[in-house]
C-alpha cells in the first residue's frame, strides 16, 4: 500500500494553484499534512494495536504546551521504487524540544504511520539535528522508538544515517543523559541507537527488540522463535538485561521517563535537581536494628533498609528483574540524588556473579559520569564459584565492577550490614576504592572467607586425622566459633581505619546524611589519560 501523499508545488502536484505556495492555507495544509502522518487508516491501526502515535506520545510525555516541533516539513529524496511518489512533511520522525518538569528536554519520535516509522537519510538527519542541539545546550535526549530499522528503499544512504546517529550517541554518552523508550517493534539499525544510550524502557506486550526477526532468523538457522520470546519486554528485562525499565503501556512508560529524569542533572556539569521531601534527616527507624538476622545464614531483603533509609521511601528501582543478586537504583537523601547499589541476601545469598557485576558496574559508571553520589549497602559472601562462572569470564565481568567503583570520583558512602568477604570486600566499595565514609553494622563480617570455608582450609590435617566423624564435628565446630570471634566482626577493620564507624542500624539515615553534606563540595581527579581500559 502507498502512503498519502501530501502535494507541494515542488513535486508539481498543486499546478492548478500556481501561487498557493505563498498563502497561509498552504502552510496550513502542509502542517496538516504532516500531523497527519500515514493517515487516519494508519492511526486507527497503531491504536488498534494499543499504541499510540508520535504526537500523543510527545504530549504525554512533556509539560503541557512546550513542545516545539523542528523540521516538520522535511521530505524524502528517494526515487527508487516509487517513493518520488510518497511524500509525508515530516518524513517518520517527530522531532523538537520542550520541558519536563520545567526543564529542557530534546526529544524525537519515530511515527510507525509512516514507512513503519523506518530510517531514512532525511529522517537521520533531523535526529542528529536534535541529537546537536542536546548536547550544545547540555539537555537530555529521549528517543521515542517505534521503527522497522533502516529504510529498505534507501539501502546505503539509511545505514549512514544510522551511523551517524551511533556516532552522536556515543560522543554525547557521559555528557548528556539519553534515554530510550522502545514502543513498538525495534529491528536492525533501531535497536543499536538504544543499546548505546543509558537507559532502556519497553512496554510490555507492543515493544520488541532484536537485531534480526523471527523470519529472518528461521531462513538463517531454522530455528523458531516469537517475537515475545525473542525481543518482548520479559526477555530483555529478566534475561538479556538489554532494558532496564518495562511498563504496561505507553502512558504509563511515558510517565516513567519523567520520573526517572527527576533524578538526573540536564548534563555531566550539572547537579541533579533536589526534591522536595520534608522527611527528617535524623529520623531513627528503630525496626532496622532488627533487620540483620541473628542467623548469619537467614536471608532478609535489603530494599527494606533502602526504603527505612531514604526520603520517604521512594526508590527508583533500575532493572528490578535481572540479577536480583544486586539491586540497583535512584533514592534522594535530605532532597539530593544518590544511586543505590545494594547486595541482596534474599536472592542467591547476594553473590556476586556475572550479571550482578555487569549491572553494578553500568549503574555506577552512569552515576559517576553524572554527578550522583554512590551508596551501598553490603551484605555479600563472595564471588559465585563454579565452572559455569569461571568459563563464561566471571574473572573480566567481576573486573568491570572493581574498575567502576574505583574509578568513580563522586562522593562514595559503604554500609557493611553483615557479610564482606574476600574479593567481594575490596570489590564492593571499600575504602581502599577512595571510598569517602564506610560504615559498619554491629553485624558485620569482615573476613578473607566465611568461617566454614576458612576452617577447612586451616585446619585441613587436622579433621582429617579426627578418629571419627564426632570428633570431626568436635573440633570444626570449635575452630568455626574461635575464627568467628576473632574475624566475623567489624572491629578489627575499625581498628584498622577501613571502617570510619560502627553505626547502630536504626541511626543509618543520619550517618548518610551526615557524611553527604560533608562531602557536598568533594573534588577528586585520576592521573590524566585519554581513557581508561575497562575489562570490557
Ligand atoms: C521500509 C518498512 C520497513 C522498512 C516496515 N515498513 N519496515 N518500510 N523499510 N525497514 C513498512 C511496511 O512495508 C508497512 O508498510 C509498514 O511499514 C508497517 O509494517 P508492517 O510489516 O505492516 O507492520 P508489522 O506487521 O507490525 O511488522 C513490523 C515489523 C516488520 C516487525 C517492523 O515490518 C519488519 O520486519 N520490518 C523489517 C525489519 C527489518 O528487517 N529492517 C531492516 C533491518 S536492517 P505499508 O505500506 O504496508 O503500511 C537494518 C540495518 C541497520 O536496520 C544496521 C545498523 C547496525
Amino acid at each position: 500500500m502507498s502512503q498519502n501523499v501530501a502535494s507541494s508545488p515542488a513535486t508539481g502536484a498543486d499546478a492548478t494553484e500556481p501561487d498557493s505556495a505563498t498563502t497561509v492555507g498552504e502552510l496550513e495544509r502542509r502542517l496538516e499534512a504532516a500531523q497527519l502522518g500515514g493517515g487516519e487508516a494508519r492511526i486507527k491501526r497503531q491504536h488498534d494495536a494499543g499504541k499510540l502515535t508520535a504526537r500523543e506520545r510527545i504530549d504525554l510525555l512533556l509539560d503541557p504546551g512546550s513542545f516545539v516541533e523542528l523540521d516538520a516539513l522535511v521530505t524524502h529524496r528517494c526515487q527508487d521504487f516509487g517513493m518520488s511518489a510518497q511524500q509525508i512533511p515530516g518524513d517518520g520522525v517527530v522531532s523538537g524540544y520542550g520541558s519536563v518538569d520545567g526543564r529542557l528536554v530534546y526529544v524525537f519520535a519515530q511515527d510507525f504511520t509512516v514507512f513503519g516509522g523506518s530510517l531514512s537519510e532525511t529522517n537521520a538527519q533531523k535526529i542528529c539535528k536534535v541529537m546537536d542541539l542536546a548536547v550544545e545546550n547540555g539537555a537530555p535526549l529521549i528517543g521515542l522508538n517505534d521503527s522497522g530499522g533502516a529504510r529498505i528503499q534507501e539501502g546505503v544512504a539509511s545505514l549512514a544515517g544510522y551511523t551517524d546517529i551511533f556516532l552522536r550517541n556515543t560522543l554525547a554518552s557521559g555528557v548528556i543523559p539519553q534515554i530510550s523508550a522502545i514502543m513498538g517493534p525495534c529491528a536492525g539499525g533501531a535497536v543499536y541507537s538504544p543499546a548505546i544510550t543509558d537507559f532502556i524502557f519497553m512496554v510490555e506486550g507492543t515493544s520488541y527488540m532484536f537485531v534480526t526477526g523471527p523470519d529472518v532468523i528461521k531462513t538463517v538457522t531454522h530455528e523458531e522463535v516469537t517475537k515475545e520470546a525473542l525481543g518482548g519486554a520479559s526477555t530483555h528485562s529478566a534475561t538479556s538485561g538489554v532494558a532496564h525499565f518495562t511498563c504496561p503501556n505507553d502512558a504509563g512508560c511515558l510517565l516513567s521517563v519523567r520520573e526517572l529524569l527527576s533524578y538526573l542533572p540536564s548534563n555531566n556539569l550539572d547537579d541533579p535537581p533536589l526534591g522536595n521531601s520534608d522527611d527528617d534527616p535524623n529520623r531513627a527507624d528503630e525496626s532496622l536494628n532488627d533487620l540483620v538476622p541473628a542467623d548469619p545464614n537467614k536471608p532478609y531483603d535489603i530494599k527494606k533498609l533502602i526504603r527505612g533509609v531514604v526520603d520517604d521511601g521512594g526508590f527508583l528501582e533500575v532493572q528490578p528483574d535481572y540479577a536480583k543478586n544486586i539491586v540497583v537504583g535512584f533514592a534522594r537523601l535530605a532532597n539530593q540524588s544518590v544511586g543505590i547499589v545494594a547486595n541482596q541476601p534474599n536472592y542467591l545469598a547476594g553473590v556476586l556473579d556475572i550479571n550482578a557485576s555487569l549491572k553494578g558496574a553500568r549503574f555506577v559508571r552512569f552515576c559517576d559520569a553524572f554527578n550522583i553520589p554512590l551508596i551501598t549497602f553490603e551484605d555479600v559472601p563472595g564471588f559465585l564459584p563454579g565452572t559455569q562462572q569461571e568459563l563464561g569470564g566471571i574473572i573480566k565481568h567481576g573486573a568491570k565492577l572493581l574498575f567502576a567503583f574505583a574509578e568513580a570520583t563522586v562522593p562514595k558512602l559503604t554500609v557493611i550490614t553483615r557479610k564482606a568477604y574476600g574479593g567481594a570486600y575490596c570489590v564492593m566499595a571499600s575504602k581502599h576504592l577512595r571510598t569517602d565514609a564506610n560504615f559498619a553494622f554491629p553485624t558485620a563480617e569482615i573476613a578473607v572467607m566465611g568461617p566454614e570455608g576458612a576452617v577447612n582450609v586451616l585446619y585441613r590435617r587436622e579433621l582429617a586425622a579426627a578418629q571419627d566423624d564426632d570428633e570431626m564435628a568436635t573440633i570444626r565446630a570449635e575452630k568455626v566459633a574461635a575464627y568467628r570471634a576473632r574475624f566475623s566482626n567489624p572491629y578489627i577493620a575499625a581498628e584498622r581505619g577501613f571502617v570510619d564507624a560502627i553505626i547502630e542500624p536504626q541511626h543509618t539515615r543520619k550517618h548518610l546524611i551526615r557524611a553527604l553534606r560533608q562531602l557536598g563540595s568533594k573534588r577528586q581527579s585520576s592521573p590524566p589519560k585519554k581513557h581508561g581500559n575497562i575489562p570490557l
